[in-house]
């Protein structure tokens, strides 16, 4: 057969509308409209099998884990450990070991700045971040920097909020020890070649970390295949319940960091002059962990992998290039950032329209869109800009809800 015989390649199955019944938020009123929800960024919704999995841990599964030796407590340490499993796979871990659950993604951050503080950073080091990181990428390291005499580097995007790479890569160092960057901007939208910027970091031997908090909702994430050492994220932006995220890290790194909090589960001896840590992961999961949420992010994962993450990418694109291309025609509206590769949000500015009376109107609509900084300051500074209006797109989205969002907006525009 030559080449052409081969049938073109089809673009994978997608249901929207079937997928929409499976999330019972989706189906509400808001202000007596269709609610319109364009704020998964912030945080997405929940679907069915996922708050299902939560009311079925508590009506038949609640003990605490690590602790019993009742049936029950079996049962929940085995949902916290399938979740771990889940997570593991979903990222192509090499074992579970290299996931520790956190409660998301700000303090999987928190987690690591501290514990490189405590030991990799030594003053005179250099954190190299990007201008587009969220406030929890930047002020966990302004902590690390202060503890340890580190300082903090900042690679510069253009105009389009693309990382300049030539920068990025004149920033590398010797002295630079870690570099800590986000996937996808959560106020561009850029998404950031992760893959090439490990490998170049890694060619000064930085330690890697990436804030997926935004990616890993829009993107296949191989955590071998980008080569980073840690990857950090939120379960509820994946669908997930809140108070759940996961840290993974390459295992013979998180084998040679210190603890972070004290308390149970994390130790194996003690004594009142001293105590000796429990092998990762459990070292940096002290406490009673939300192990109701682990089970449903375990439950989100499996839902995404039901319906195929290659036709959820495929089918965002679709949505977002025709949403930017719609959204660019409303009049004295002005998109900022214009990445090469774009996912899951797209921020504007109106003329003469503060970003919250817009997004006050919208709301009046049933339409949900963050207004404000999108805790990143800088990003926005670095456009002159103090606050913008963002709607935010997943694979639940769809074309009408764009139109409904456009066609309001444009009788904003129209009755300035
Ligand atoms: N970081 C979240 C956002 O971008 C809350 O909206």
């Amino acid at each position: 057969m030559s080449q052409n015989d081969h049938p073109a390649t089809a673009a994978p199955t997608f249901d929207v509308a079937a997928i929409r019944r499976d999330f019972p938020i989706l189906q509400r009123q808001m202000h007596g409209k269709p609610l319109v929800w364009l704020d998964s960024a912030a945080t997405a919704q929940k679907p069915q099998v996922v708050i299902d999995r939560v009311v079925r841990y508590y009506e038949q599964e609640n003990s605490n884990i690590h602790r019993g030796t009742h049936t029950l407590a079996e049962v929940a340490c085995d949902a916290y450990d399938d979740a771990r499993d889940s997570v593991a796979v979903f990222l192509n871990a090499a074992t579970q070991d290299e996931i520790v659950f956190v409660r998301g993604t700000t303090e999987g951050l928190n987690l690591l700045a501290a514990l490189f503080s405590d030991s990799l950073l030594k003053p005179g080091d250099e954190i190299l971040l990007t201008q587009a990181e969220h406030h929890a990428n930047i002020v966990p390291w302004q902590f690390a920097a202060k503890k340890s005499g580190a300082v903090i580097r900042v690679a510069p995007v253009d105009d389009n909020g693309d990382l300049i790479l030539a920068a990025y890569e004149r920033l590398l160092g010797p002295r630079t020890k870690v570099v800590s960057i986000t996937h996808i901007s959560n106020a561009l939208g850029t998404v950031m070649p992760i893959r090439e910027m490990t490998q170049m970091a890694k060619r000064v031997g930085a330690t890697v970390v990436i804030d997926g908090a935004q990616g890993i909702p829009h993107r296949r994430v191989d955590v071998q295949d980008i080569g980073c050492d840690f990857y950090v994220f939120s379960g509820h932006k994946l669908f997930a319940p809140c108070g759940i995220g996961a840290v993974y890290g390459r295992h013979e790194l998180w084998q040679q960091l210190p603890p972070w909090q004290g308390g149970g589960s994390m130790v194996q001896q003690v004594t009142f002059e001293h105590s000796t840590y429990a092998t990762p992961p459990k070292r940096f999961e002290a406490g009673t962990p939300a192990v109701a949420s682990a089970a449903g992010l375990g439950a989100a994962i499996d839902y995404l992998n039901s319906i195929g993450l290659e036709a959820i990418e495929h089918y965002e694109t679709e949505l977002l290039a025709y949403a930017l291309e719609e959204i660019r025609k409303v009049n004295g509206l002005r998109v900022i950032g214009m990445p090469k590769e774009r996912g899951g949000v797209i921020s504007f500015v109106m003329d003469g329209l503060p970003d919250l009376q817009v997004a006050k109107l919208l709301d009046a609509q049933g339409i949900a869109v963050r207004a404000g900084t999108h805790c990143a300051q800088p990003i926005l500074a670095r456009f002159g800009l103090q606050s913008t209006l963002r709607p935010s797109f997943a694979f639940y989205n769809t074309r009408e809800e764009v139109d409904v969002l456009v066609e309001t907006l444009r009788g904003i525009s129209a009755r300035r």
